[in-house]
């Protein structure tokens, strides 16, 4: 009953869904929010049009409150971006967003992913490690902020069995 009356004041359970190019403006509006260079619908528009993107989506009730996006090239594949809402993050809802996802891309055949995530990024990193992903590289100085700030970059990979 508890469960059922929390689950009902955060607006449900989240499902993870296959998203579509209808999704693409929320997308960039996610996108927007989580980072420093946000992609645009544009270019969302174009990784739908993309044989070898993957795009799921994650929905409360009637809103998209995240998304995860991969590129598949052979029997490996590069998760290129995951994000949640600001106002629905520390939740746990990623994690799902995420195992999802990875399940879809061991249907598509791949066997290895690969990630970049930058160092200091404790909840995406968090996050990767206990979806299974171990590190094993490091970018110095790989990602230039606006503020001309630049951060390290930890490669991560893990292998699908
Ligand atoms: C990374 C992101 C997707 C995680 O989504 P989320 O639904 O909030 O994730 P969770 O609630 O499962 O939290 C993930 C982990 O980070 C931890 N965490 C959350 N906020 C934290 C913080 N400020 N400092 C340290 N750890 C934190 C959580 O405790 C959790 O760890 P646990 O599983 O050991 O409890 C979300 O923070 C986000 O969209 N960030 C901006 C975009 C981004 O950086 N994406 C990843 C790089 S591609």
């Amino acid at each position: 009953m508890m469960k059922w009356l929390s689950e009902w004041w955060r607006g449900g359970t989240a499902a993870v869904e296959p998203a579509s190019a209808r999704d693409a403006q929320r997308l960039a509006q996610l996108h927007g929010a989580s980072f420093a260079h946000g992609w645009g619908e544009s270019e969302f528009e174009a990784m739908f049009s993309e044989r070898n993107t993957l795009i799921h989506r994650l929905r409360l009730g009637r809103k998209i409150i995240g998304f995860a996006v991969s590129r598949i090239g052979a029997d490996e594949a590069e998760i290129l971006s995951v994000a949640v809402d600001p106002s629905h993050r520390g939740r746990g809802l990623s994690r799902n967003l995420l195992m999802t996802h990875l399940g879809h891309l061991a249907g598509r055949g791949v066997r290895t992913i690969f990630l970049e995530v930058e160092e200091n990024n404790q909840p995406a990193r968090q996050l990767y490690d206990k979806c299974g992903f171990v590190v094993v590289g490091r970018r110095e100085r790989y990602y230039k902020q606006p503020n001309g700030e630049q951060l390290n970059a930890l490669l991560m990979r893990r292998e699908l069995s």
